[in-house]
């Protein structure tokens, strides 16, 4: 299982030594939320920290775009070359156009699922993306319940995975944790995202380590 810890849940008074435990820790990404106050009611980090983030990270970024807008913040965090951006699909007119314009930017692009829109809605796009991400709480805060329909959803994904696009990833966000994991697992996910689980605990490799 790949580990990407969600800095939301960092000591932002610290981020820096806080990004580089995770890194030291043995995470495989490092997961940036965007939240721009509108999509969701809630607002981080803009270019600036993530750019910063970006020089001492020895691990990928994962960006994760929970905005209005979209291609405008698509654009504003392209320059910082993140391994994977996601974009909401309840939020993309142009889905196929975005995902190409990533994707052209040299970053491998990602789709993003609230966790009522069904899995039915990547029928035509899931061949052009590297990753499906599944959320697993309603976006816009860490440390929320997990909603355990997901691990249907995962099922059913990966039967459309194996079928058209065996490349693409599976990441499970939201509430994430040490009784789930096993479950998430089994049901197909490859990456999972985890906030609050990782940065609660006393000892981050342990946590990390704990979870793969
Ligand atoms: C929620 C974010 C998640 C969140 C995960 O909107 O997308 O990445 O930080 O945090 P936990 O693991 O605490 O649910
Ligand atoms: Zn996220």
């Amino acid at each position: 299982m790949l580990i990407a810890p969600s800095i939301l849940s960092a000591n932002f008074l610290d981020l820096g030594s806080e990004v580089r435990s995770i890194c030291d820790g043995g995470c495989d990404y490092v997961h940036i939320d965007i939240m721009d106050g509108h999509f969701v009611p809630n607002l981080t980090i803009g270019p600036l920290v993530v750019k910063e983030v970006a020089k001492i990270s020895s691990k990928p970024l994962d960006i994760h775009l929970m905005v209005e807008n979209v291609s405008f913040f698509v654009d504003m965090f392209a320059p910082i070359k993140p391994e994977f951006m996601s974009v909401h699909i309840e939020e993309v007119k142009h889905l196929n156009r975005l995902i190409s314009h990533i994707r052209n930017s040299g970053i491998r692009p990602g789709v993003v699922l609230n966790p009522h829109t069904s899995e039915e809605a990547l029928k035509y796009i899931i061949e052009d993306v590297d990753m499906v991400l599944l959320m697993s709480v309603n976006p816009g805060f860490g440390g929320q319940k997990f909603i355990p329909n997901i691990y249907k959803k995962i099922q059913n994904l990966k039967d459309m995975i194996f079928a058209k696009n065996p490349n693409c990833l599976i990441e499970v966000d939201g509430g994430v944790n040490d009784k789930n994991i096993d479950l998430l697992k089994q049901s197909g996910a490859d990456i999972v995202v985890a906030g609050n689980y990782i940065f609660s605990s006393d000892d981050y490799q342990k946590a990390i380590l704990s979870l793969r």
